[in-house]
């Protein structure tokens, strides 16, 4: 039986059914798969049942899996899950809720900023993977916002402004939002700045997007204060809510984004109260962002590595 398409928004996140990722899948399954990630950005799988090796695998058919690196590396005594998969849980390693101080919670508090997976490492994701284990009753939802939609709302006079420049990121930069700011010399030492587009074409699709999130430091070569407010603006222009949609979670749903085209955050929920389990397998692009434009004929960035 070939899979069954359910459009949740005409061109951003579509619900797949009748597909069972567990098994090995059809080539003409495979490839619907892959033509609604490129259409839609955002793919809901519900009710899937995925040992670790079964969600790798499946991750891995959107690109090679990126090494994971903890922010509270230091901290972390036994691992919870499959060291491939980035625990994103308010539990520990005996599957108890985390004490309220533990940095690992506070660094889970980050995800509440809208922001793209990776986008302050050199070579950022190109694709999430998210897997709910265990849902909170009550808040926890995940919220997508359309980067394609957000670019292509843009005054026209506005996408000439900002095409080419070049974004410096950092995963402290947002830590530090949410007052996650003490970590080890190896651990800052581990995940240094990255520079990457502010604006970028998917390359299968031809479709240009707004690349930025919370972790996002300074647009280079401007002046701090306009850098400041061109982020804060483009940030709000792109998280208005016809470009949302809010995901309510089901055990079981493994959902898939691009993180080249869209931003996420979590919501929230009693962390202190309800447990919730998300497993994250995590593919990384070809390449750094710059470098891509780069090899694009007819663009030039206006500010190299
Ligand atoms: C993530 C993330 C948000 C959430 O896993 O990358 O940002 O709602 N998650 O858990
Ligand atoms: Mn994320």
């Amino acid at each position: 039986m070939a899979i069954n398409l359910f459009p949740v928004t005409p061109d951003f996140v579509a619900e797949v059914g009748d597909v069972d990722l567990s098994k090995p899948l059809s080539p003409e399954d495979a490839d619907s798969i892959q033509a609604a990630f490129l259409k839609y950005s955002v793919l809901v799988f519900p009710a899937q049942q995925l040992n670790p090796d079964q969600h790798v695998a499946f991750a891995e058919r959107f690109g090679p899996l990126e090494v994971n690196i903890n922010t509270y590396q230091d901290e972390v005594k036994a691992e919870r899950i499959d060291s491939r998969i980035s625990d994103v849980s308010n539990l520990d390693h005996e599957n108890t809720l985390l004490p309220a101080q533990s940095r690992k919670r506070m660094s889970g508090m980050a995800n509440r900023l809208w922001h793209t997976d990776s986008i302050f490492r050199h070579v950022p994701a190109r694709a999430s993977l998210l897997y709910a284990r265990i849902v909170a009753p009550i808040g926890g939802l995940t919220e997508f916002t359309d980067m394609r939609a957000a670019w292509d709302a843009l005054p026209e006079s506005m996408r000439r402004q900002i095409d080419g420049h070049i974004v410096e990121h950092s995963i402290f930069h947002s830590r530090a939002k949410v007052g996650a700011t003490v970590f080890t010399e190896r651990e800052r030492a581990s995940l240094p700045p990255a520079q990457q587009v502010l604006v970028r074409t998917i390359p299968e699709t031809g479709r240009r997007a707004l690349y930025l999130a919370s972790h996002a430091i300074r647009i280079m070569g401007l002046p701090e204060a306009d850098s400041t407010r061109l982020i804060e603006d483009l940030m709000a222009h792109a998280t208005q809510r016809q470009f949302v949609y809010s995901h309510r979670w089901r055990a079981d749903d493994l959902v898939i984004w691009d993180n080249r085209c869209t931003m996420h955050r979590g919501t929230r929920y009693e962390e202190h109260r309800w447990k919730r389990d998300m497993h994250r397998a995590t593919v990384s692009d070809v390449g750094n962002s710059i470098k891509a434009v780069a090899t694009e004929p007819g663009r030039h960035p206006q500010e190299h590595e």
